[in-house]
């Protein structure tokens, strides 16, 4: 079905380290030798192969950039019209004042802004903001914020730190052992840890970094731990809204939590896969900016700031994370009800538009390859994760769910009959980020 993507793909292996630029995209990840990888077109909520294969896509909307959908119209008419008028040029473009209004106004507790391309990016920004406005090093942190230096020296401690935080084992190779020491991991929602990172290390913060939310919905209590621990030991609360951002409403998730961050990270979301990030805070650590070094040609260029307002003003006109969230809950639902239907353990987590299912099964991971492989069969891109878009319309859904209910059906059939390994036309999926947040 897919014979073009895997020789594509074989080659890659030997000229690209890993075979592509973001570990979430490896085919190895959710089927081996049988993902169609590669894409010659995507629209709306499809997507066309290299083979001529057309797919409905119910799995993670572009690694959750594409929160409109793919190759969305308003947001491509806006690039396009950007291109025409000259996307780069020696001169600054107005965008990114307008971009810079639209952050501040939707965020009134933030006074400045700065942008780039890519969330890890924008991160590293942040964290040098901090450490710049601070004096102070440490960073107590929770959750993946990113591939750069400073996240992945939490491994240079001990070889463990980072497990359950981003994937068991990551190794910091090439990271500089002088970094040893400065990352402080607590878990989501742990009162105790934040308060023992204060008690050790309080004086030495220059940042406390989290998501507001992700897999499970914040405590009062922990909330307001952080933001007692930022304001005693004068670190910066960061809240990194790089996946967060703009899908249970207009703007940061933290906004529904009523707590504010000093500075806040957004990137994905914001330009519907154009790539673009935004750092906004509070003036008195954003001008630390100023002190340090942080410029790049690259942050300059118009497209990104045309895609962001089109997309951002799309969000608003749109009311688009209400549909986010009610097309979340119906799919998580489904598993649900589809599950206890065909007797199949199964725990659905997250928030409704970022949600994710395991089966609670020995051998899960080969049950939810052959998951992957049974809904591709009816061509339908799934993992274990749904990540809604304002695309995704009733009837994909009931599609979706109506082969989901089929297949669960089989799954249990192959798991009662010992035959999971045997149904599986390729080896079994990679496990990759676990994220324990
Ligand atoms: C919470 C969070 N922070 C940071 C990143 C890194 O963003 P990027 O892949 O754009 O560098 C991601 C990406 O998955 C993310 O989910």
């Amino acid at each position: 079905m897919t014979g073009k993507a895997q020789a594509l793909y074989r080659r890659a292996r030997e000229i690209i380290p890993g075979g592509t630029q973001l570990l979430s995209k490896r085919p190895e990840l959710m089927l081996p030798e049988q993902w169609p990888t590669y894409y010659r077109s995507a629209k709306g909520a499809e997507v066309v192969d290299l083979d001529g294969n057309t797919f409905l896509d119910m799995t993670a909307a572009g690694i959750g950039a594409t929160v409109l959908g793919f190759a969305d119209p308003d947001v491509d008419a806006a690039v396009k019209a950007a291109i025409d008028q000259g996307s780069m040029a020696t001169l600054n473009c107005e965008e990114e004042v307008q971009v810079a209004e639209l952050f501040l106004e939707l965020h009134p507790w933030a006074e400045m802004a700065r942008f780039s391309r890519a969330g890890g990016e924008a991160l590293s920004i942040a964290i040098r903001i901090a450490r710049a406005a601070t004096g102070n090093e440490v960073v107590a942190f929770c959750g993946y914020h990113g591939w750069h230096d400073w996240y992945l020296s939490a491994n240079l401690a001990e070889d463990s730190a980072l497990d359950g935080h981003l994937l068991a084992g990551l190794k910091p190779k090439g990271v500089p052992r002088g970094l040893t020491g400065l990352m402080q991991p607590f878990h989501f929602n742990n009162v105790e840890e934040v308060e023992r990172i204060g008690k050790e290390f309080g004086p030495r913060l220059a940042a406390i970094v989290m998501e507001p939310v992700r897999s499970s919905e914040p405590t009062p209590a922990f909330l307001n731990a952080v933001r007692k621990l930022a304001d005693q030991s004068g670190c910066v609360l960061i809240f990194d809204e790089v996946t967060s951002g703009f899908r249970i409403n207009n703007g940061g998730a933290h906004l529904v939590y009523g707590i504010e961050p000093d500075l806040a990270v957004f990137a994905k979301a914001i330009s519907n896969g154009f790539p673009m990030a935004a750092i906004i805070g509070r003036k008195k650590f954003m001008d630390s900016a100023q002190d340090t070094f942080i410029s790049s040609t690259s942050w300059t260029e118009r497209v990104g700031f045309a895609a962001t307002l089109a997309t951002l003003r799309k969000f608003r006109e749109r009311d688009v994370s209400k549909h986010l969230q009610r097309i979340g809950r119906k799919v998580m639902t489904g598993w649900r009800e589809h599950a206890a239907a065909a007797n199949l353990p199964l725990e659905a987590s997250g928030i409704s538009p970022l949600g994710h299912f395991s089966f609670q099964v020995d051998g899960a991971q080969e049950l939810r390859t052959l998951f992957t492989q049974m809904m591709l069969d009816r061509g339908i891109l799934a993992g274990s994760s749904f990540y809604s878009m304002y695309a995704h319309t009733d009837e994909h859904v009931d599609r979706y769910l109506t082969a989901t209910r089929e297949v669960f059906l089989e799954l249990k059939k192959a798991v009662d009959n010992s035959s999971v390994r045997q149904l599986l036309r390729g080896p079994v999926a990679h496990s990759g980020f676990s994220r324990l947040t």
